[in-house]
């Protein structure tokens, strides 16, 4: 896939194929909210930045807590100039690297072992599916902070509002509608020097990965936020 999808639009759903093949971390971490992206929600999240707003094809591309690499390989995938996974934990950036090869886009990415505060530079665009904070509270507000110190647009996946109604009005064919954007996060995102352009909801169905997990699967809603860092 990966030399020809560059040049023309890739369809959403051979993009959730190759990234299902994106292997899963094989010993997630509880405190560190190792849970792998579905590759329907990641197919759908890089679509929205690649073809909705032109932010992944021949840009350079970061994505913070990278885990095994399916968002950072996806962009790859989809035409990123060049794009950088970093992630604390060893096992699971060994692994970004090996899925990596395995989906051709080995020259195309770069992975390192390392606390998101040790990454500074430049980059056009920031892709990340951070702790929500479930385990270690405000673990995302971190990520959201250096994601505005690092790039102009971000992208940023969080726990969404508890809405049975919203979430029924979610499918196959209708997976993403526009979301209130969280006060708190409006607000953290402006101190910071940033501006929520758009939220959207989505659902997220992770499979049964840890002890405190009560079924076989967690299905939740989440809101990915378009976010733009103000001149200045
Ligand atoms: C929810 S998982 C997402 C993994 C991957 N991006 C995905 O969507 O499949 C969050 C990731 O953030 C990583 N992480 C947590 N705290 C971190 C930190 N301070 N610095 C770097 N990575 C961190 C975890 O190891 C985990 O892989």
């Amino acid at each position: 896939m990966g030399e020809t999808v560059q040049r023309r639009l890739v369809r959403k759903r051979n993009l959730e194929i190759a990234l299902s093949k994106v292997a899963p971390h094989p010993a997630p971490k509880a405190h560190l909210e190792q849970y792998t992206i579905p590759a329907n929600v990641a197919a759908e999240f890089l679509y929205i930045a690649a073809y909705i707003n032109d932010d992944i094809i021949r840009k350079n591309v970061v994505d913070l807590g990278c885990g095994t690499g399916r968002l950072a390989i996806g962009a790859a995938l989809l035409g990123a100039k060049e794009t950088v996974g970093i992630d604390i934990d060893k096992t699971a950036v060994k692994l970004a690297f090996k899925n990596a090869v395995n989906l051709g886009v080995k020259d195309k990415t770069s992975w390192v072992v390392a606390d998101i505060d040790a990454i500074h530079g430049a980059f056009d665009t920031v892709i990340q599916n951070p702790p929500f904070g479930v385990q270690k509270r405000k673990a995302d507000r971190r990520f959201l902070q250096k994601s505005l110190e690092l790039a102009q647009r971000i992208y940023s996946l969080h726990k969404g509002e508890n809405s049975k109604e919203l979430a029924k009005t979610l499918t196959r064919g209708t997976p993403t509608k526009p979301a209130q954007p969280s006060v708190f996060l409006k607000r953290f995102v402006k101190r910071h020097g940033g501006k929520i352009r758009i939220a959207y909801a989505m659902i997220m169905t992770i499979p049964y990965m840890f002890k405190f997990h009560r079924k076989r699967k967690h299905e939740f809603l989440v809101n990915l936020y378009v976010i733009e860092r103000e001149a200045g």
